[in-house]
């Protein structure tokens, strides 16, 4: 499996450059505030966006100033969008440690993600990147529609595979296509370009969700979130809905009733997580998972061979077989 610190050597320098510009940012006066922000600044993610961010713009060019901006303002909106998830979805551990409402509350956490939010769209328009604000600005609102699309599925369990796709590009597709386009658009604006840049983003962002929702029914303990709470939280998530899709008409009664539960114990959701091992939930989703996957390599193909190239062929199959 390729990891990302090989994906990422063509970049490496202006990663760890990116590392300080990001710091900066997370700093503040307001004492509580500057807790926060150093608490979820000294646990970090993977950082795939900023790395895409890089990587694009140079497949595309000679990385700039503004591809900084891109990938430092993106990561803040990824952030806060994390901060405002786990308060959604009531989850209580995030990177391997407490999340902001656990240790906190939720209205802390709403405000600090509020915080993060519109300090990564001030950024942009500081630095006078508009167009990749706008990009980035449209991503955001796309991710918040996904949520609520999602929520509302939630509330009634009628969640059908189209929905999910449409929930999936909404909430995670989006923002991982503003990260490609946005490092075509630091170093050219040829705007058929910045569309091809956007349509392969698309497709990662299609397959990392697929992933990161295959992870709520494996049990691997390295991704820092705890499994099962899509089931707790009654997201429908493609294993399941292709597990649903095989099952008999009792046991897909059966099946929807005990994810309808409000309170659910850890038997009820490893009964769903049996059931959907039972119909290789698993195998199906990521069969298509693959499809998004060979969508994002053919794009990539239009581009001659390169170093670049290479590592971001590596990001995608990264993005498909990562285990966090
Ligand atoms: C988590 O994204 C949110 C999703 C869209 C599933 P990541 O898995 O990239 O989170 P970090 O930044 O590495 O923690
Ligand atoms: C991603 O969905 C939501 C965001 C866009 C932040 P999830 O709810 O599945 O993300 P995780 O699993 O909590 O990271
Ligand atoms: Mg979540
Ligand atoms: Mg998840």
């Amino acid at each position: 499996m390729p990891d990302l610190r090989n994906i990422s050597r063509p970049v490496r320098e202006e990663m760890a450059r990116f590392e300080a510009y990001f710091g900066k940012t997370m700093e503040s006066e307001i004492p509580l505030l500057k807790i926060i922000l150093n608490y979820i600044f000294r646990r970090k993610g993977k950082q795939m966006r900023p790395l895409l961010v890089f990587l694009s713009a140079k497949l595309n060019g000679t990385i700039t100033e503004s591809t900084f901006v891109a990938a430092t303002f993106i990561e803040l909106l990824h952030t806060a969008s994390i901060v405002h998830d786990d308060v959604v979805d009531d989850s209580r551990e995030r990177r391997g440690a407490l999340s902001i409402n656990a240790l906190w509350n939720s209205k802390i956490a709403v405000l600090v993600g509020d915080y993060m939010l519109s300090k990564g769209l001030l950024i942009g328009i500081q630095k006078n990147s508009v167009d990749m604000l706008e990009i980035v600005s449209e991503a955001v609102q796309s991710m918040s529609k996904g949520e609520l699309l999602q929520l509302q599925k939630a509330r009634k369990l009628n969640i059908r595979e189209e929905d999910y796709f449409k929930i999936i590009s909404c909430k995670t597709a989006a923002l991982i296509a503003a990260c490609t386009a946005c490092g075509a658009r630091s170093v050219t604006d040829d705007l058929p370009t910045i569309q091809l840049m956007k349509e392969f983003g698309e497709q990662i962002g299609m397959a990392f969700q697929i992933r990161d929702d295959i992870f709520d029914y494996e049990s691997n303990g390295l991704t820092g979130k705890p499994n099962g709470n899509d089931i707790r939280e009654k997201k429908i998530t493609l294993p399941l809905i292709y597990s649903l899709e095989k099952s008999s008409r009792s046991e897909r009664k059966h099946i929807l009733n005990v994810v309808g539960r409000k309170h659910k114990s850890r038997a009820d959701i490893d009964e769903v997580i049996a059931f959907v091992r039972e119909y290789d939930g698993i195998e199906s989703a990521s069969r298509k998972m693959n499809y998004y996957r060979d969508q994002a390599l053919s794009i990539l193909d239009t581009y001659p061979e390169s170093e670049v190239r290479r590592s971001l062929r590596d990001f995608v199959y990264y993005t498909v077989s990562r285990d966090k």
